[in-house]
């Protein structure tokens, strides 16, 4: 299976810590903020990686990650000009995947659990797509997930009067009939084609399978939640 890393986005909800430099580049207490997607993906036994970047930023990403080797991973890169929303930077991966399964993490996204069996189970069955969800106490910040007779039967972005505290983590498992999908789709009301939208026509198409997060998780895309991802990761990685 490959994997992508979508990393572009302005980060203005970090400003101006994201001013000069890009918000994956960050730090998340001792490493990168983009490490860590890469990681989530390297557990997954994905070394062959395509990074999507923010178009200013591509030398900078460059100058960290090279070829990825010091990693343990074959890193190529495309630029995504402007930031229309995350399916936008999905659909340039379209030629890197061409017909295999995949994985992509959003690049503020750290989380401790391997996924390598789902990835292995997602590979060999015939479903189009696969989210990780989690149980959050600010749902209305994320992709709110309903899940009847253990079916998700709906995900709603950002909602003001969040159904369940389920959310759909910033981690999916697609085919690569999301490529078909994302250029019909329209942008929301804040104006952003949304990744929801997505898996909304995978729901519609009886073809989203689901599974949980065990350990930790969480974004870093906003002051409160990049603070608390140094906490959790510093916690975690201190523990004798
Ligand atoms: O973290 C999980 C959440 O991520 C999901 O629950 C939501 O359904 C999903 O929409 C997303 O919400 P965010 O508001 O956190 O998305 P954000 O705009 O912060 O973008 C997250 C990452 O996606 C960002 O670190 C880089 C990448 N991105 C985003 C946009 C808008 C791109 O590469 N290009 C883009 O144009």
């Amino acid at each position: 299976m490959k994997g992508v890393v979508l990393a572009g986005g302005t980060g203005s909800r970090l400003y101006p810590i994201t001013k000069v430099t890009n918000k994956h580049l960050l730090p998340v207490y001792d490493e990168p903020m983009i490490y860590y997607p890469i990681k989530t993906l390297l557990a997954a036994n994905i070394t062959d990686i395509l990074i999507i970047v923010g178009g200013e930023s591509i030398g900078d990403f460059l100058k960290l990650l090279g070829s990825g080797k010091e990693l343990g991973a074959n890193i190529t890169y495309r630029a995504q000009i402007g930031s229309a929303g995350i399916p936008v930077a999905l659909a340039l991966a379209k030629e890197f995947i061409g017909n295999s399964k995949f994985m992509v993490v959003l690049g503020d996204n750290i989380m401790e659990d391997s996924l390598k069996k789902e990835a292995e189970i997602f590979e060999k069955n015939d479903a189009g797509s696969h989210i990780f969800v989690k149980e959050v106490k600010d749902p209305e910040r994320y992709g709110v997930v309903e899940v009847k007779e253990n079916k998700v039967i709906k995900i709603t972005e950002k909602p003001k009067q969040p159904k369940s505290n389920l959310i759909a983590s910033g981690v999916y498992m697609f085919s690569p009939k999301v490529f078909d999908i994302i250029p019909n789709l329209k942008p929301s009301a804040r104006g952003e084609i949304e990744i929801s939208d997505v898996l909304n026509m995978f729901i519609k198409n009886n073809n989203l399978s689901f599974s949980g997060i065990e350990g930790y998780w969480t974004d870093a895309g906003t002051l409160e939640s990049l603070y608390h991802a140094n906490t959790i990761v510093r916690n975690k990685k201190t523990k004798k």
